[in-house]
C-alpha cells in the first residue's frame, strides 16, 4: 500500500484531486468511482477549483457512486444524489446520463441492484475514492460475518445512524437502509483511493491496514488490493509507525 500521511487537509484534499484529475487527464473517458460523507467535501472543492481556475474537464468521464439512502429522494438534501449536485456535479462539466447513483427511491430495490451492477460490469472503474467509517466500512458495507461482492440493500448499523445523524436533524431521521456497491466491486477498481482525516478514525485506520483481513473490518479487504493509495490526515494516521 501507498501511505501518504499529510499535515494538513488541504494538502490531504490536494493530492487526492490531483490523483483524479491525473486520470482525467490521461484517460479523459476514465470511469472514477465516488463517494459522499465530509470527508470528499474539500477534495470535491479543488476539482471544481481546477475545472474553473485550470479548465480541466470532465466532459468524457463516467462516474459511480458507491451508496445512497433508501427511501430518499433525488432532491432529498440529504441525499447522496443531492450531496453529489451541490458538491460537484453542477459546477464541472458532466451531464446527468455521465453519472450513476444507486436509485434508493426505485419500486424494486432487487432490480435496482441488478441494473447498477450490469452498469458496473460494462464500465469498470478505473479509481475509486473512499472513505472510511468509524466501524472500518467502506460503501456502506458494513461489518458482518459475511460481506456481499456486487451491490446489495444493506441495513444500517446504529454507529453509522449516529455517525450520519449530525447531516440530520436527528437520528430518527437517517434511513435505516441503505443500496451499497459490495466489496467485489470496490476491490474490481485499477486503483483505489482511500482518503481518512480525524483523530478519531486513528484507530480504525491502523485496524484497516494493519489488522488482520476480516469482514468485521470491511476496510482490511483493501490490504488485499495491488494498487490503493492511502491518503491520511497527521491525526487519522497518529496510530502508525510510518511517521
Ligand atoms: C459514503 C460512504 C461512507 C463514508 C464513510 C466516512 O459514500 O461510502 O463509507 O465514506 O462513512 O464518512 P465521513 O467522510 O463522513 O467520515
Amino acid at each position: 500500500m501507498n501511505i501518504q500521511v499529510f499535515d494538513s487537509q488541504e494538502q490531504l484534499d490536494e493530492a487526492a484531486a490531483q490523483y483524479l484529475i491525473d486520470t482525467v487527464t490521461q484517460k479523459p473517458e476514465a470511469v472514477l468511482g465516488l463517494a459522499t460523507g465530509s470527508t470528499p467535501i474539500g477534495i470535491y472543492n479543488k476539482l471544481v477549483e481546477k475545472h474553473q481556475r485550470q479548465g480541466v474537464s470532465f466532459r468524457h468521464i463516467t462516474s459511480f457512486n458507491l451508496d445512497e439512502y433508501v427511501g430518499l429522494t433525488a432532491d432529498h438534501k440529504q441525499s447522496y444524489a443531492f450531496y453529489m449536485q451541490e458538491h460537484l456535479f453542477r459546477h464541472i462539466d458532466v451531464s446527468a446520463n455521465q453519472i450513476n447513483l444507486p436509485n434508493g427511491m426505485a419500486e424494486s430495490l432487487e432490480e435496482e441492484c441488478k441494473r447498477y451492477n450490469q452498469l458496473l460490469e460494462k464500465h469498470p472503474i478505473d479509481v475509486q475514492l473512499l472513505g472510511l467509517g468509524h466501524n472500518g466500512h467502506i460503501g456502506f458495507n458494513e461489518p458482518a460475518d459475511a460481506l456481499t461482492g456486487g451491490t446489495h440493500i444493506v441495513e444500517l448499523q446504529e454507529k453509522t445512524r449516529e455517525a450520519n445523524a449530525r447531516f440530520f436533524n436527528s437520528k430518527d431521521e437517517v434511513p435505516e437502509k441503505a443500496v451499497t456497491m459490495g466489496v467485489g466491486s470496490i476491490l474490481k477498481a485499477k486503483t483505489i483511493i482511500l482518503a481518512v482525516r480525524g483523530a478519531d478514525k486513528a484507530d480504525i485506520v491502523r485496524e484497516a491496514l494493519f489488522g488482520p483481513i476480516t469482514t468485521q473490518c470491511p476496510a482490511s479487504l483493501l490490504q488485499t488490493h495491488h494498487n490503493v493509495i492511502v491518503l491520511l490526515d497527521r491525526e487519522a494516521g497518529r496510530g502508525l509507525k510510518l511517521q
